[in-house]
Order: structure tokens, then C-alpha cells, then sequence
């Protein structure tokens, strides 16, 4: 695994990460500096509304990528369009399943374990999903 952290959060871009299309990998990379901001006010204490306010960001960036990256699965003809697409709604499910919890209080732990778990599904599905479309 080529991502490199520095604390146990922070992701660093590198070229193995590339998918050789590269509005695709702008967007990833914009990812990973949202995963980073999310650390950051975790990290630095910013308090649980501006986390949560991360949190969505990243909720929101992620719905408006999937969607991008499906109207390219129809300009490519990609062959596992339908299976990756499956993979993408799962993954909203889950998300907004982590995220509803939070609709009124939670303790600070709670919120942590959240941020990780968001940040560790995305990562994975860039690596295993995502990867298998990589153009090279
Ligand atoms: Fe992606
Ligand atoms: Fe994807």
C-alpha cells in the first residue's frame, strides 16, 4: 500500500495512486486533503460541530464523485459499470448509516471512531474499486 501516513490519519498523494485519467485523480486527491481537514479539527479540537461539518463535506464530495465517476463508466463503456455502481450506493448507505447517529448528541470518541471508519471505507474502495478502472 503506497499511501503514506505521517500521523495515523494523514494521507499523502502519490503517483501510485494515479488512475491515469486525470480529472479522476484531481478528485482524489481533493478527497484526501478533505480526509485531512477532517484530522485536523479532530486533531486540534475544533469541536464537534465543526467536525460534523467535515464530516458532511466529505459526504457530499464523495456523493458528487460516484456520480462522476459513473457518467465516465457510460463514455467508456466500462464493462463493471453495473457492479462498481453497486458498490457506490452501498457505500452512500453505510455512510449516511454512520452519519444519522450524530443527528443529535455524541460524545467526542464517538465522533473519532466515526471519522475513521468514513475515512477507511473511501480509502479501501479507492484502492480496490477504483483501482480496477485504471487506465495505463
Ligand atoms: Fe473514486
Ligand atoms: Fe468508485
Amino acid at each position: 500500500m503506497s499511501l503514506q501516513t505521517s500521523s495515523s490519519w494523514r494521507l499523502e498523494w502519490d503517483d501510485s495512486l494515479s488512475m491515469g485519467v486525470p480529472e479522476i485523480d484531481a478528485e482524489h486527491q481533493h478527497f484526501m486533503q478533505l480526509i485531512n481537514q477532517l484530522n485536523e479539527a479532530i486533531a486540534e479540537r475544533m469541536g464537534i460541530e465543526e467536525v460534523k461539518q467535515r464530516m458532511r463535506a466529505i459526504l457530499e464530495d464523495a456523493k458528487a464523485h460516484f456520480a462522476h465517476e459513473e457518467a465516465l463508466f457510460r463514455e467508456w463503456n466500462y464493462p463493471d459499470a453495473v457492479a462498481h455502481t453497486q458498490k457506490h450506493v452501498q457505500l452512500m448507505a453505510a455512510l449516511h448509516t454512520i452519519m444519522q447517529r450524530f443527528e443529535h448528541n455524541c460524545l467526542e470518541y464517538e465522533l473519532i471512531d466515526a471519522g475513521l471508519k468514513i475515512k477507511t471505507a473511501l480509502i479501501e474502495h479507492l484502492l480496490t474499486e477504483d483501482m480496477k478502472y485504471r487506465r495505463r
